[in-house]
């Protein structure tokens, strides 16, 4: 199909040239002499160009440009003029004006401009177009409608564009891989491999070989080379999973790797570049592994150019009810079953209960639920007895008797408790919940020791 292009010009003369002229080359042409009549075919959602005069009379061309950017921002827009300003010209450009041609314009060098301006357009409709099918993917990939996981979305996104190193923080079962794949297949290296190794899972001797890969005879097993994982990983992603445990023997290599950015396998003295991003993700507090010599800071610093926090699932509001009913979906069409829903006790159920595993936790519960279920509804009885017994009231400080009121202190100390147990003992997490910094927080943990400390050491006399 013809590209259709509008064209003004107050002069009839002119614009019967130009018509010929655009029409000649292969367009199809709508072709005005008033600005009203212009102005009303802008609403034709076919236009691929406009070519307008700069001087239509009582009007300007640009108040043109102005309208076809409200009816169709991509619209792209050339301006013909027999009276040139620098002023028009920085107007026309400011205006978003594609190009801007003096008269008499010859056909040859309109039709370049033409074109030009066409295809430019049409690629960056594409490309907004793959952008939004991407952010679509995106959504359901993590989806969530709580503040917490827009936020991840947002950051995932960014984080994809790049191709800087990026930590990624979380509970275990919070998707924490989940997220490492959504940045490699939105990045530029999606076409590449994505390979996750579990850093906790091999002694240090056979994790650098992993890594690194190794030379024939490097050891008694080795009876053939390896290429190790970065290289495997070559053009795409290396996903370094539970990063927190790796030996502290291993984790210079990594740092100099990472720093050189090439590899050295194994019993071999050559050192091989590698093109490979890596993501590391973690469920212990690095800072926290730092201060007890555990994790290398310079490694740290190294592996986390972007951190990424996930959010644990009871940070996720009614997005568990969301996670649920898909996994009720997916459930229910695997072991051909009809179940569809939860009732609304079961409903409330999912929302009290904390999710110490989170979406790994409620993927099984809803499993052994659909399985398990007795009707089309999923009720509390069919929910993990861990999930029924969560309690009405997460914390249980509001006594009902007088005498089981506590002191202020107290409760403080039973609530840093509390959410010292929700974050799985992370100190930089609980201390985020709570809205104080780490060292306040640590100087609290150390008051309460001490007084503990002060009980145990009077206790013996007291009693006897
Ligand atoms: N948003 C989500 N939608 C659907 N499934 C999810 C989502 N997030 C996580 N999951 C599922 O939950 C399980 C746990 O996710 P994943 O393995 O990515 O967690 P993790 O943070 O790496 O946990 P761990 O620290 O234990 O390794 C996986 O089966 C994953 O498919
Ligand atoms: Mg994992």
């Amino acid at each position: 199909m013809a590209d259709r292009i509008l064209v003004v010009d107050d002069d009839e003369a002119a614009l019967e040239a130009l018509q010929i002229g655009l029409e000649a080359m292969g367009f199809e042409v709508t072709a005005h002499a008033s600005y009203e009549g212009a102005r009303a075919a802008l609403a034709d959602r076919s236009l691929a160009l406009m070519v307008t005069d700069l001087d239509l009379g009582a009007h300007s061309g640009l108040e043109l440009v102005a309208q076809a950017g409200e009816q169709d921002p991509e619209l792209p827009t050339i301006i013909v003029t027999g009276h040139a300003t620098v002023s028009s010209a920085v107007e026309a450009m400011r205006a978003g004006v594609w190009d801007y041609l003096l008269k008499p314009v010859s056909l040859d060098e309109l039709e370049v401009h033409a074109r030009r301006a066409i295809q430019h357009a049409r690629l960056s409709r594409e490309v907004e177009s793959l952008r939004q099918a991407a952010s679509r993917q995106l959504g359901l990939d993590l989806a969530g409608s709580s503040p917490a996981m827009v936020e991840l979305r947002d950051m995932v996104e960014r984080v994809s564009r790049t191709d800087v190193g990026v930590l990624l923080f979380g509970e275990s079962g919070t998707g924490k891989e989940v997220v490492a794949q959504t940045i490699h297949r939105h990045s530029a290296r999606a076409e590449g491999p994505f390979v996750p190794v579990n850093c906790a899972a091999l002694p240090e001797t056979l994790l650098e070989s992993e890594l690194f890969g190794h030379v024939r005879g490097a050891f008694t097993d080795a009876r053939k080379a390896r290429r190790g994982l970065f290289l495997e990983a070559n053009g795409g992603t290396l996903l370094l999973d539970e990063i927190g445990e790796m030996p502290l023997a291993m984790q210079p290599k990594l740092l100099r790797a990472l720093q050189e950015r090439v590899v050295r396998p194994v019993g071999g003295d050559e050192a091989v570049p590698f093109d490979t991003r890596v993501i590391a993700a973690t469920n212990r507090d690095l800072v926290e592994a730092i201060a007890q010599g555990t994790f290398r800071e310079d490694l740290y610093y190294r592996l986390n150019v972007v951190q990424i926090d996930l959010p644990p699932l009871r940070a996720r509001g009614n997005d568990v009810l969301m996670l649920a009913q898909r996994f009720i979906e997916r459930f229910a069409e695997r072991h051909g079953v009809s179940v569809r829903g939860l009732t609304p006790e079961a409903a409330e159920q999912l929302l009290r209960h904390p999710w110490p595993g989170n979406v790994r936790e409620l993927m099984n519960a809803i499993e052994r639920a659909v399985a398990l279920a007795r009707d089309e509804l999923i009720d509390i009885a069919d929910l993990p007895e861990r999930v029924r017994e969560a309690e009405r009231s997460r914390m249980d400080f509001a006594a009902d008797n007088a005498e089981d009121l506590v002191t202020l202190e107290e409760l403080e100390r039973r609530y840093i408790a509390r959410v010292l147990e929700a974050t799985g003992g992370n100190k930089s997490q609980a201390a985020r919940l709570l809205g104080i910094d780490r060292k306040t927080l640590f100087r609290k943990l150390k008051r309460e020791e001490a007084e503990q400390d002060d009980e145990e050491a009077e206790g013996p006399t007291s009693e006897g």
